[in-house]
């Protein structure tokens, strides 16, 4: 064993490849587009000629289904095509009418049934037919010769499909009667395909499905996570398609369109006027073509010819059906909405998951924690969780502790939790074979790993050595593993230990791609190529429901998961993986979290520090600093690297670094109610500019600076060594307010803006109320009843509002009991007012309101009166005519009480 190994394998490897090829770059590993049977097959498709027919004759409209038959012409298999619609979106499903057997279907993403709504016909002829959705102003054509469909929104085309005549349907075969076919070289990839060393024999043979969507008048197109590259999808050409297929990429490569740990087959358009989705349900690979072009088009009132841009999107996936969503919009919330209807809303996280979090592969053993955990008061930087990853397990063997290095590993929880602190420990899906290890013994009798194509047990390498995988796409495996969470189970654990799902895509060493086979076989017969993209989703919600109920449905859960698909927000948090401690790196979180958040996971995050490789501390302040305004805030590291601790870089970076967590605790309150409005409104947490400035088309590209809910416009440093920096100040007419030192910023577009090293720049904007502690503690739970600060940033007409949710930060009262507070803030006319926004709430919050800032505050005012509980009371302010700051101190309103502060001016 090398030095190296050892150290990452101090229990010797158990039939474990060397580790240089497990921790490697090495991009060979894995796949490019024209290594990939099905991509090669549909690509002989010649454009334009599609082979399909709809017959019109076979339509049938019921109350809220309409359903046809569409025809390959060359094979004369015919298809079924449903069509459903519902909230400005329409379903449309095309399967085989009598298929050899059922394909694959997802289940579990979607959180029910869309319940349809009324559809008819408003116009057939013998070559076309227009459906309408009586609700909403959204029209299919559909043209039967051949066959494809239009959405037009007031009569102006929006969306075609099959336009470019790339719908494609690989009905199933039987498969070929000599084995020979199986094993014979085959260059379509239709029975069996080789890469590398490895074959994948499919069982079904060709079974691929593909579709165009051609979207008109648009030029931008975001979504489709995850890809180490901007966010703005980038014209596929001739190049890579985006790949959707979830692999461990150790150390990713950037501007890469290759797949990453999780996939989210959700595509957003934007043009001034209107926002779409598309979503594509399928969870087998996909590969997604862009390309943007411009038509020549006669314009509408001077018939003179103008270029239209377009865009056109190929879906080309490996098995399933076409199972496709239009999400019409017509405004961005509009599109978040109609995606939360289907495959669910941000889960609430309890309060202390905003918090920071210290990890690091591994903290070795108790003594390391407890002084880790005292490193934190001595320097007093607050924090709120401690990581363990895979070393403090006996031998990779999950739900169990190394006793050696964690001989009471209750005792210290007991510790951390009178600090009001929390443990995370790590869970991944392999499972070591070992006969005496209860866990895989029960599993392995039970018959709940995976199975390889002879019907065996599956068995790969991964960390402990040779694994079995959980099957998680089987209800009663996911209840199993669920209550091994259980407290009286899960020896060692006590209710502050919350759980961190890795290596989840599944990661296989020496296998192909480092996964799974796909010909690995799951519940109900279903191969592994069918489902792969929903293994980690699948994992994330069983661990998600053992710990709802460890708590007996009580408390919320805090998961964090590396692989993820649509629908995975309900279950808790996503990060980005295995990022380097390069700049590049920094500046690539910032787009690839606008895309996840975009596609409904708000609380993601990425390693602060970079995971591989060791920052130098300039780069280790500006992570810190980006990460502080980022919705998931862990610092992670590597085994091999060197200890990172926030004061392990003099004084000097020590104090930056405590400056940028204590700025993220003082805003916590701001980040508790936009996650209760991810929670409940589906509002993406981060934000690209272009979804809070739909109308302003000089942003839709930006992605290094985005806001955060409608109020902060944050500009992290992505750069070293910068002093200066271009800002984008968005929107028309917006006033925008230097957050820390209030200075008012009106005019131009861009402004440069002064550099240091203390702090990223973060603007409020005008019209916006921004709720605050005016204190940091140890961690969120010594905060619960801390004072309040508003700051109330007016807009050019003297008005802001915003809003505050208070409930007691961990349970699922303030849903099952009404025990929260939900208050609306509103300066207008000189008063701000705090009232119930849902007076449901039963909440009482012992905290106060203690100041006041008001911004842009034009004349200094003759008198401040507070009025309360039936009191006026006039109160003691200063101003400050330079930066027409009003400011309030020492007030004591009750947050969850109504008040009002009248600011007299005459
Ligand atoms: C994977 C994870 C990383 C973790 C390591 C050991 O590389 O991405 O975060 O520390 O495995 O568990």
């Amino acid at each position: 064993m090398s030095s190296q190994e050892a150290q990452l394998f101090p229990h010797g490897p158990d039939n474990m490849a060397p580790l240089e090829s497990i921790l490697t770059e090495d991009k060979n590993k894995f796949k490019t587009c024209n290594q990939i049977g099905l991509y090669r097959r549909q690509k002989l498709l010649p454009p334009g000629q599609s082979p399909y027919c709809a017959e019109l004759e076979s339509l049938s409209v019921d109350k809220d289904k309409a359903t046809l038959q569409i025809i390959n012409q060359d094979t004369k298999v015919p298809l079924r095509l449903q069509i459903i619609a519902f909230d400005n979106t329409f379903r449309l499903k095309i399967n085989e009418i009598s298929p050899l057997k059922p394909k694959y279907e997802v289940a579990d993403v979607l959180v029910k049934e869309p319940s349809a709504e009324r559809i008819s016909v408003s116009q057939i002829e013998s070559d076309f037919v227009i459906l309408e959705n009586t609700k909403g102003p959204y029209k299919l054509h559909i043209t039967a010769k051949p066959f494809s469909i239009s959405v037009t929104a007031q009569d102006k085309l929006l969306l075609s499909l099959n336009s470019q005549g790339f719908l494609y349907f690989e009905s199933l075969l039987s498969p070929p009667k000599s084995s020979f076919y199986l094993f014979h070289k085959d260059s379509h990839g239709l029975w069996n395909e080789t890469f590398g060393d490895f074959v994948d024999i499919k069982a079904n043979g060709p079974a691929s499905v593909g579709l165009d969507v051609s979207l008109h008048g648009f030029e931008y197109v975001y979504g489709l996570p995850e890809h180490a590259d901007v966010h703005r999808l980038q014209n596929t050409g001739d190049s890579e398609a985006y790949r959707l297929y979830n692999l461990d990429v150790f150390a990713y490569k950037i501007h890469d369109k290759m797949g990453t740990y999780g996939s989210v087959p959700l595509l957003l358009a934007h043009k001034v006027l209107h926002t779409c989705g598309i979503f594509w349900l399928n969870a087998s690979e996909t590969l997604v073509e862009i390309n943007t072009r411009a038509t020549l088009q006669a314009a509408p009132k001077t018939r003179k010819q103008r270029a239209f841009p377009q865009i056109d999107v190929r879906w080309i996936s490996e098995s399933g059906i076409v199972d496709m969503f239009l999400l019409l919009g017509p405004r961005p919330q509009d599109v978040f909405r109609q995606y939360a209807h289907l495959t669910g809303y941000q889960a609430f996280p309890p309060k202390f998951s905003l918090g920071y979090h210290q990890c690091r592969w591994n903290y070795e053993d108790e003594a390391d924690v407890e002084a880790v955990d005292s490193g934190f008061d001595e320097h007093q930087i607050p924090y709120d969780v401690i990581w363990l990853d895979i070393e403090h397990t006996d031998k990779k063997k999950y739900f169990t502790w190394d006793n050696e290095r964690f001989p009471n590993p209750i005792r210290m929880q007991e510790e951390l939790q009178k600090k009001r602190r929390k443990l995370v420990v790590i869970s991944d899906p392999h499972i070591k074979v070992d006969p005496d290890y209860i866990l895989y013994s029960e599993a392995k009798d039970r018959g709940y790993f995976v199975k390889d194509r002879n019907g065996q047990d599956f068995e790969g390498s991964c960390w402990p050595g040779t694994s079995s995988y959980l099957d998680f796409t089987n209800p009663a495996v996911r209840d199993w593993y669920s209550a091994q969470f259980v407290l009286d189970k899960y020896k060692g654990s006590t209710e502050v230990l919350f759980i961190w799902n890795d290596m989840n895509e599944p990661s296989v060493f020496e296998a192909p791609e480092m996964t799974m086979p796909k010909s690995a076989v799951h519940y109900k017969g279903w191969e592994h190529r069918d489902l792969h993209n929903l293994y980690g989703f699948y994992q994330q919600m069983s661990t998600y429901e053992g710990l709802i109920q460890r708590s007996h449905g009580l408390e919320r859960p805090f998961v964090l998961t590396r692989s993820f698909f649509a629908g995975s927000q309900r279950h808790g948090a996503v990060w980005t993986g295995d990022n380097k401690a390069e700049w590049e790196y920094l500046k690539i979180s910032v787009p690839m979290l606008l895309t996840l958040s975009v596609t409904g996971i708000s609380f993601c995050g990425a390693d602060v520090g970079g995971f591989v490789g060791d920052p130098d501390p300039e780069l280790l302040i500006r992570w810190y600093q980006a990460g502080a305004f980022q919705p998931f805030f862990r610092a992670h590291s590597i085994q091999d690297s060197k200890r990172r601790e926030p004061w392990l870089f003099g004084a000097n970076s020590t104090a930056l670094i405590k400056r940028a967590i204590e700025e993220r605790y003082t805003l916590l309150p701001f980040w508790y109610l936009l996650f209760y409005r991810a929670h409940v409104y589906a509002e993406p947490v981060m934000r690209p500019l272009w979804v809070e400035f739909p109308k302003n088309p000089e942003i839709f590209g930006e992605e290094k600076q985005y806001m955060l809910g409608n109020a902060l416009l944050v500009v992290p440093v992505l750069e070293p060594g910068v002093s200066e920096l271009d800002v984008l100040f968005p929107g028309s007419g917006e006033r925008w307010y230097e957050f820390r030192k209030h200075e008012c910023i009106m005019g131009s577009l861009r402004q440069k803006v002064n550099i240091a090293l203390d702090e990223i720049p973060v603007y409020q904007r005008g019209g916006s109320i921004i709720p605050m502690h005016t204190r940091t503690g140890k961690s969120t739970g010594w905060m619960d009843d801390f004072p309040y600060e508003l700051c109330v940033a007016l807009d050019s007409k003297g008005s802001a509002e915003g809003e505050l949710f208070l409930d007691d930060g961990h349970s699922f009262e303030y849903l099952q009991k009404n025990m929260f507070s939900y208050r609306r803030l509103v300066y207008q006319r000189h008063i701000l007012t705090c009232r119930s926004a849902d007076t449901k709430g039963k909440y009482q919050s012992q905290s106060i309101v203690e100041k006041v800032k008001l911004m842009g505050v034009k004349k200094q005012p003759m008198e401040v009166i507070v009025h309360s509980t039936g009191n006026k009371v006039s109160v003691v302010f200063t101003y400050n005519h330079r930066l027409s700051l009003l400011s309030l101190e020492s007030l004591s309103l009750c947050v969850s009480a109504d008040w009002e502060i009248h600011v007299k001016t005459k």
